[in-house]
């Protein structure tokens, strides 16, 4: 299946490791030129090395999403605004705290990084995506924002935003032929949830899931590559899962 995307230009946020990284990657292969960016230059390289190295093409672009003035000096500096946007990047607190201890300043700063990067990336691209009629946006949600979670709160609020935000967001540019969607993954072993997501819990979650397997890089990777495509196109204000079914019923 060629999903269109040959010649278009990708940009992924927070693309060094993980699921971005996964997302560029697939992006590349299916011929998109891929633009990387995080805080983390060695790791950026690297990922977009690997990408050169099997055929893709792939620039990497040291960025903090958090500062205005860093991401308005990027997108001046860009040749070419880009056609797909996968809004990738998540900061997060260390570790797992209940509401009442998450200090208030942490929760507003959690909301300007997140919800501040998202707004400043999103409103940088859409102009040129409208004017071209051509444009993709895809967020990365959570499970956590549709079904909750303990000592989530600020994760799980910031998740569940992006609900209101791609079902509105599509209502503004859809008719111009840009889509945006949102995908909710379940746990998926990365970097980051290696670290915090002990073996025990890890099984029981499998035992949950109904297909008793969690979802890959690859699988997330695989959805935002369909929605990016050009077959996509009337796909838009949707929210899917990549989870196994670990949110349904219990499967004896
Ligand atoms: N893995 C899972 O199980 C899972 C489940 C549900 C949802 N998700 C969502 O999927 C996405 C990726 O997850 P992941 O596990 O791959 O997370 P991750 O390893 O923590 O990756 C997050 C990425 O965001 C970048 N980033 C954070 N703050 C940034 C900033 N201010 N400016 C630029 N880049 C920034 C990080 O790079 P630097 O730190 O180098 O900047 C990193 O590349 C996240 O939105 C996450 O919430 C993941």
């Amino acid at each position: 299946m060629d999903l269109g995307i040959s010649g278009k230009t990708a940009l992924v946020t927070g693309s060094g490791r993980g699921l971005g990284r996964a997302i560029a990657e697939v992006l590349a292969d299916e011929g998109a030129h891929v633009i990387l960016v995080s805080r983390s230059p060695l790791e950026l390289e690297e990922a977009a090395r690997g990408i050169r190295e099997r055929g893709g093409s792939a620039e990497a672009f040291p960025l903090d999403l958090a500062d205005g003035a860093q991401v308005a000096d990027f997108f001046k500096a860009l040749p070419h605004g880009p056609d797909i946007l996968v809004n990738n990047a998540n900061q997060n607190l260390e570790g797992y705290l209940d509401f009442v201890d998450v200090p208030l300043e942490r929760w507003l700063w959690l909301f300007e990084h997140n919800m501040g990067a998202l707004a400043r990336v999103t409103q940088a691209v859409l102009p040129t995506m409208v004017e071209r009629g051509w444009g993709r946006v895809i967020n990365l949600g959570s499970l956590a924002g549709l079904l909750g979670g303990a000592k989530q709160v600020p994760y799980a609020t910031l998740k569940s935003g992006l609900e209101g935000f791609t079902r509105s967001l599509a209502l503004e540019v859809s008719r111009a032929g840009v889509t945006v969607n949102v995908v909710h993954p379940g746990l998926v072993l990365t970097e980051r949830t290696r670290e915090v997501v002990k073996d025990k819990a890890r099984k029981w979650i499998e035992l949950k899931t109904a297909t008793r397997k969690l979802s890959t890089p690859a699988d997330v990777a695989h959805l935002v590559a369909f929605l990016a495509s050009d077959l996509a196109g009337n796909l838009t204000g949707g929210s899917y899962l990549v989870s196994g079914g670990v949110e349904l019923g219990f499967s004896v």
